[in-house]
């Protein structure tokens, strides 16, 4: 099991794609923050000390309220400052010196507190620049584009056909300060693209220039998207909210054409709970996918593994007050094993994908992870219809039984479960969608490298397609895309596995929605240069689909754009060179892996690129091309 001992470990802390670890943030670069013991001098000492004596009581402890260190680590080092001198933390810093302060909030946040000379201000617009505009009340609904989560736009929509591609032009390119990744998908309203980042500022650019209308800084990274709340086109009272979840838990409200926050909740108030899956806007109630850290937490062996449980919260989007929350396992037991160390299950099934919602029958679909410990429970790589009214489970189907890993099985610590499973999550986002028959079915992905169609009514399933060999980090991964009966499922088939049965097919395919059959598969080469560290083929985030064209960005940080009939490469750009910033900020683009689909609309593509985690490369880039 210890195969391979570091690269094993570190192989698996990065599959699970969550927040940023010492490691994934070493590979990152010259645009990468400064980064564990590099850099701090001897604060990193000081730090790690102050943290052991001060801090570690509450925030090592497994289950309580106060965030652990790798939840912390997705704040900036002046965020948890903040919090220390400021902020809820105020009392118990208070016997800290101001030194002390800063050296663990350096310790827990990885780099440097930058100081306040070393910040680029804020590229802000003038005045023409940034009115909202009220007759463009929001593109699409959220992550999915749709309420089935379809990732399709209309060839109306999308303004570009397969001729446009190749009489695209760089319009701008915004540079995210002090990131290393781009993963937040843009959302398009009143004339803004609206975006979440690594630095944990939220941006409203202008969309024609990429001036920033107003910035918002929340808690922690935000990687999910921002849902805006749609209007009436025109309306002149209307007073829009924009939504989103950071990697500390928080989810927030804020007025979409000023910035200004109208509430924040602890989306679960575990502390290793985090905001992966953007939250899903339906009819003023506002879904939210909990997922956490915890897999991670149990690469300690001291660690008492595990007490996260995945939930679905429902809350009222004007106020964030909870409607309601449906667990999707049970209470964790306290138990000691062989050795006397004490654990806990059952434990995990997080999600990581944004709802679908089907107002038709009342319900949203989702999909589930794995659990952490045993015993492994019924709801683990599941597909999960539940009533949007009341959270009820009205079907589930498991795709895989008896699932319980966690990061302890890549260093055979005890934490690692008995008869460990394969670690299949379901990562990906569902879709509803109909067949040519008139069933509605909901479409699903896996990292086993499957895809699924259940029935929308009972959950029964109605296909089943592989299109990958399957792996921690996917098969499938984040996400998939539906337009004209086909599905269009990438696969990235990242890394080694211990089951040998298929061979890695990273790539795009089409699946035929009603019979499951295989249209095309467009297998990747390995384009990537010696030259290129943390280079891969394979795709990992959703595509995109139009009617002329699917567009996907890649691991290997190349956007390609495939004919929906036949699979071809109508177009492939290379998004790993450095692009000059109308904002003045040094950026360059790199894989495109975590979860944001390249957006079109309007003769424009618009796509962030970069990615430093999970051994995925660099970048810090958004980029607007336009029709010439
Ligand atoms: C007595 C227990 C306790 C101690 C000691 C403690 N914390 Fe906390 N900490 C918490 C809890 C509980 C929360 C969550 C607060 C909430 O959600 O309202 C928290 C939250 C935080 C946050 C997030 C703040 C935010 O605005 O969301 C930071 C940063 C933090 N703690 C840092 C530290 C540091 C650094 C130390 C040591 C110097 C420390 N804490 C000591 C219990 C503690």
């Amino acid at each position: 099991m210890v195969r391979g001992g570091i690269v094993q470990f570190v192989l698996g802390v990065f599959a699970l794609f969550a927040a940023s670890n010492a490691a994934a943030s070493e590979q990152t670069g010259p645009l990468s923050l400064m980064t564990t013991s590099q850099g701090l001098g001897e604060n990193y000492q000081i730090g790690q000390k102050v943290f052991q004596q001060t801090c570690a009581g509450c925030h090592n402890a497994s289950g309580g309220r106060a965030p652990q260190p790798s939840v912390l680590r997705a704040m900036r080092p002046d965020v948890i400052y903040k919090a220390l001198t400021q902020g809820v933390m105020k009392p118990v810093a208070s016997s800290l010196s101001d030194a002390e302060r800063i050296a663990v909030s350096e310790y827990l946040a990885e780099r440097k507190m930058v100081s306040a000379k070393d910040v680029a201000p804020p590229f802000m617009c003038p005045a023409k620049h940034a009115r909202f505009d009220r007759m463009a009340p929001p593109t699409y609904a959220g992550w999915g584009f749709d309420l089935a989560n379809s990732h399709a736009v209309s060839a109306k929509a999308a303004g570009l056909t397969r001729a446009d591609l190749g009489k695209l032009k760089l319009k701008w390119a915004y540079g995210f300060a002090d990131s290393n990744r781009a993963r937040s998908q843009p959302s398009l309203a009143a004339g803004a693209i609206f975006m979440g980042s690594h630095n944990g500022h939220i941006l409203a650019l202008d969309r024609e220039t990429g001036c920033e209308r107003w910035r918002y800084e929340a808690k922690a990274e935000v990687r999910t998207a921002v849902v805006i709340e749609p209007w009436q086109r025109g309306d002149s009272k209307a007073d829009p909210l924009a939504f989103f979840g950071d990697l500390a838990g928080n989810v927030y409200a804020v007025r979409a054409f000023t910035g200004e926050p109208v509430w924040t909740v602890r989306g679960d108030t575990h502390n290793v709970a985090i905001i992966t899956g953007t939250p899903a806007l339906y009819d003023g109630t506002l879904f939210v996918p909990i997922s956490s850290m915890e897999e991670n937490s149990a690469a300690d062996p001291n660690y008492p593994c595990c007490t996260f449980r995945g939930s679905v919260v429902a809350l009222d989007a004007r106020t964030g007050k909870e409607k309601w929350r449906t667990w999707l396992v049970g209470e964790p037991q306290q138990r000691k094993d062989e050795s006397g160390k004490t654990e806990h299950g059952p434990s995990g099934v997080a999600v990581w994908n944004t709802p679908a919602v089907d107002p038709r029958r009342g319900l949203i679909y989702f999909a589930t992870g794995d659990n952490y410990t045993q015993p492994a429970t019924e709801l683990s790589d599941a597909v999960i219809a539940l009533d949007m009214k009341t959270g009820a489970i009205r079907w589930s189907h498991q795709a895989i039984e008896g699932d319980a890993w966690n990061v302890g099985c890549f260093i055979s610590s005890d934490n690692c479960p008995d008869d460990a499973g394969p670690d299949f999550d379901f990562g990906a986002g569902v879709i509803l969608t109909r067949t040519r028959g008139g069933r509605d079915v909901v479409l699903a992905g896996q990292k086993a490298g499957i895809t699924y169609a259940f029935d929308a009514d009972s959950g029964e399933q109605v296909w089943k397609r592989r299109v990958g060999r399957g792996g921690l980090a996917g098969g499938v991964l984040f996400g998939i895309a539906s337009q004209n009966g086909r599905l269009y499922a990438p696969v990235s088939d990242f890394g080694e596995i211990a089951d040998k049965t298929h061979p890695a097919m990273p790539g795009l395919n089409a699946v035929d929605v009603t019979s499951g059959d295989l249209l095309w598969s467009a297998p990747m080469a390995n384009v990537c240069r010696p030259d290129q560290v943390a280079c891969l083929p394979g795709i990992s985030s959703p595509p995109t689909a139009t009617p002329g064209f699917v567009l996907a960005g890649a691991d290997d940080g190349h956007l390609r754009a495939y004919a929906p009939d036949s699979g071809e490469v109508l177009l492939d750009l290379d998004l790993t060179t450095p692009f000059a910033t109308v904002n003045g900020v040094e950026a360059k683009g790199g894989a495109m892996s975590g979860g944001a689909a390249p957006i079109v609309d309007g003769g424009q593509i618009i796509v962030a690129s970069g990615y430093g985690h999970a051994m995925k490369m660099a970048g810090n880039v958004l980029l607007v091309y336009e029709k010439q």
